[in-house]
């Protein structure tokens, strides 16, 4: 096992009704600005409950922010916050809002040109205070420190992170996620699934525990994906779904071993020029990373189809060759196309891709940073 630090500060608070505790988390007179979306806690009711449990506090909104949250759209919530001088934010959305929501408390204090935290990976010294209402299990942006934004002018996507970034607390009802469109619950279910890949599908690391957490956490959402899809209210499967995805990405399971990440990266370049989903461009770009670094991955593929997916041969290529198959179809049966021409994206993209990979620094990903931008070119050929 490899050496690590583990700390995660965020309070969960996990249930039905427990949107009322976020009085005992904000003091009295607190000048609160709660960010939102497009609008779905309006219909749902949670912007009620939020209001109703936020009347001791001074409490402005900004609402709006778009899934693949908008630099130039944070820019004037930025603006906003620092008119009415707030002294906390509180996200209430999905992953997109709240990692809007940190990209805010991050760029509230910083001196210079706020793009330069992604883009530069600029250090921080300061951020305002966050807690969130989650409303959409997927990312696991509730309980950890990092965050993907968008700048639509160049259509860049790029991830930041910081230990001031995690939430002081998260509430998690899964009442508030009866609503979800099936979409974007297969899509939270696809994230999810990967977030646990890339910190377990990699290489041995002596850490039987983290595998174990990380085997359970799948077996979860095998177990509870198509069930809570097909029954959105059924309380308890929803509940399950929503500590999976949390747990999935909250350090946890990715402390003391090796972790990939390749998938994730590829996948924003296809996010930030082609629109889709982030969790669409995971299940493109999965199954065909995982073939074409099968050999690398090999011993962890051979684990995963085991213990996993409970395949049994004797034959360990056609283990690993059965496992990604089954991978596929996994996200296929939610109703999540694994193919770039499923989206319409044709073989002639990829260099583009490819160039803005490399434009990144994307250039050595992956648990062995060995993932060249030929490497992501051949799996990007490998996901026509
Ligand atoms: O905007 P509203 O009206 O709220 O509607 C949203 C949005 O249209 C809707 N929705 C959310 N909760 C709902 C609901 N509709 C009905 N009822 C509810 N209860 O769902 C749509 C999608 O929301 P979004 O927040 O974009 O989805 P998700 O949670 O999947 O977040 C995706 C974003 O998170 C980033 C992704 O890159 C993407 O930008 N990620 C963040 C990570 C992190 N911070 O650790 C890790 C992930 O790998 C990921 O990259
Ligand atoms: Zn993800």
């Amino acid at each position: 096992m490899q050496n690590f630090i583990f700390c995660n500060p965020t309070r969960i608070y996990f249930g039905r009704g427990q949107i009322t505790r976020i009085a005992e988390e904000i003091a009295p007179a607190t000048r609160v600005l709660m960010t939102y979306g497009g609008g779905s806690i309006h219909r749902n009711g949670v912007y009620d409950q939020v209001r109703a449990a936020l009347g001791h506090a001074k409490l402005s909104e900004f609402g709006g922010i778009e899934p693949n949250p908008r630099f130039e759209t944070l820019a004037r919530a930025i603006e906003q916050a620092r008119a009415e001088q707030v002294d906390f934010l509180l996200a209430v959305g999905g992953g997109s809002v709240i990692d809007g929501t940190k990209f805010i408390a991050a760029a509230l204090y910083f001196k210079g040109n706020a793009w330069d935290l992604v883009a530069r990976k600029a250090p921080l010294e300061r951020a305002l205070p966050l807690g969130a209402v989650l409303t959409l299990p997927a990312t696991g942006s509730e309980m950890n420190p990092g965050g993907v934004i968008t700048r639509a002018s160049t259509r860049e996507k790029l991830p930041f992170r910081s230990p001031l970034l995690y939430p002081r607390f998260a509430v998690l009802d899964p009442t508030t996620t009866f609503t979800v469109p099936p979409r974007q619950i297969a899509n939270g279910i696809v994230d999810a699934f990967t977030h646990v890949l890339e910190q377990y599908l990699t290489y041995p690391a002596e850490a039987p525990l983290q595998e174990r957490f990380a085997e359970g956490i799948l077996h979860t959402l095998i177990e509870i994906g198509p069930k809570t899809l097909a029954e959105p209210r059924d309380y308890d499967a929803r509940a399950a779904l929503m500590w999976a995805a949390t747990l999935a990405l909250n350090g946890l399971i990715g402390a003391g071993v090796p972790q990939d990440w390749s998938t994730h990266m590829i996948g924003h370049e296809i996010t930030a020029l082609y629109g889709l989903d982030h969790a669409r461009t995971l299940a493109i770009v999965l199954p065909a990373n995982l073939h074409r670094r099968r050999d690398a991955k090999h011993a962890k593929l051979v684990q995963y189809a085991r213990r996993v997916w409970r395949l049994d041969d004797k034959d360990e290529e056609k283990l690993v060759t059965g496992a990604i198959a089954r991978t596929r179809a996994f996200f296929e049966s939610l109703g999540v196309p694994t193919r770039l021409t499923d989206y319409g994206i044709d073989p002639e993209a990829i260099p583009e891709l490819v160039t803005r990979l490399e434009r990144h620094g994307m250039i050595c990903l992956g648990e062995h940073n060995d993932v060249t931008p030929e490497t992501s070119r051949e799996i990007l050929m490998d996901a026509i």
